[in-house]
């Protein structure tokens, strides 16, 4: 079950919850009122969401009287920042870049992965605060064995990653996989207890031919049609035009096409896994237009490239969960 912080002047308490951000002040008309909350009308008409909207409610109302109730986007109850590292960095930068994430101050609302290079996982492994979790960028389709080059999902759970990423663009369009055999991997890593950062998203050319819904839908199909469950899975919705470029799609662009998925999961999958699912923006992600981005009621957090190897810009970016808060 899913939780939700609510934070007072003069309390925090947490409340069990399924996702969908709404407002924690006991008065409905608060509600549109304030960006970065998730809409109420379509997550809020399905059985067991509703009832447990109820039960906060009621939860809330229990806090007290009179606070000043401070509300952060519900979702799994968290924010999701990674920090895609790439095949980037040298024993003593990734060293450097720990220092900076150890010492960096980070909300509590907000779940923080990062993705080393494999060779470098070990040592963030043992460097960095048990704060951030560790992915993979990559994993082999099935059990260890004769697969040269490959690292398997057991190997990556040996050394303590929690997470791999797959279906990243650079891996579909530079490497070649596809969606079918990224559905796969992404199968074996569930099945495995590896969790999925589940990577979308279309090409300049297919944007601009009005396709994006399509490509995102072929690629979400694929993993919903392999995954035995949504409940380790993050979404990462990644124009690949905006990857690398500077070029940052604009909040409205993004926010659309969060929708989109949600509804495309509500529709083919189930409204609770719509409802439940985070998920997160990447694509020139930076500690200037986070915040913005953050606010949009369907953006649940963000993979960061570039970004993730500056320490206290990705902090900043992680701390951008602010942007959701709400002071009631
Ligand atoms: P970028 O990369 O932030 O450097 O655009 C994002 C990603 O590839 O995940």
């Amino acid at each position: 079950m899913a939780a939700m912080a609510i934070s007072s002047s003069s309390a925090t308490v947490r409340i069990g919850c399924k996702k969908s951000a709404f407002v924690s002040n006991a008065s409905s008309s608060v509600r549109s009122e304030f960006a970065g909350l998730r809409r109420m009308d379509s997550m809020f008409d399905m059985g067991s969401s509703h009832c447990l909207f109820a039960q906060m409610q009621r939860n809330v109302q229990a806090v007290g009287n009179g606070c000043r109730g401070v509300v952060t986007m519900a979702g799994t109850g968290k924010f999701f920042v990674g920090g895609n590292w790439k095949c980037n960095g040298t024993k003593d930068s990734i060293s450097k870049l720990v220092t900076e994430l150890n010492n960096a101050k980070l909300e509590d609302d907000v779940d923080i992965v990062v993705a080393p290079p494999f060779v470098y996982i070990d040592q963030v492994k043992s460097s960095l605060t048990d704060r951030i979790e560790i992915s993979a960028q990559n994993a082999w389709v099935g059990k260890g064995g004769a697969f040269t080059g490959e690292i398997s999902v057991e190997q990556l759970k040996d050394i303590g990653c929690k997470w791999v990423i797959h279906g990243h663009s650079e891996r579909r369009h530079v490497i070649g996989e596809d969606s079918q055999f990224i559905g796969k991997k992404s199968a074996y890593a569930l099945t495995q207890g590896l969790k999925v950062i589940a990577c979308i998203g279309e090409k300049l050319e297919e944007r601009e031919a009005g396709k994006t819904f399509d490509v995102c839908y072929e690629q979400l199909k694929a993993f919903a049609d392999n995954v035995p469950s949504w409940d380790d899975v993050v979404i990462a919705y990644e124009p690949v035009w905006a990857i690398g470029t500077g070029k940052v799609a604009s909040p409205q662009q993004a926010q659309e096409v969060h929708v989109a998925v949600r509804e495309w999961l509500s529709k083919n999958v189930s409204a609770e896994v719509a409802s439940q699912t985070r998920i997160i923006y990447g694509g020139s992600v930076n500690g200037g237009n986070s915040a913005e981005l953050a606010k949009q009621e369907d953006i649940d957090g963000f993979l960061v490239g570039g970004a993730s190897l500056k320490g206290p810009e990705f902090a900043s970016i992680c701390n951008s969960v602010t942007a959701k808060k709400v002071a009631a």
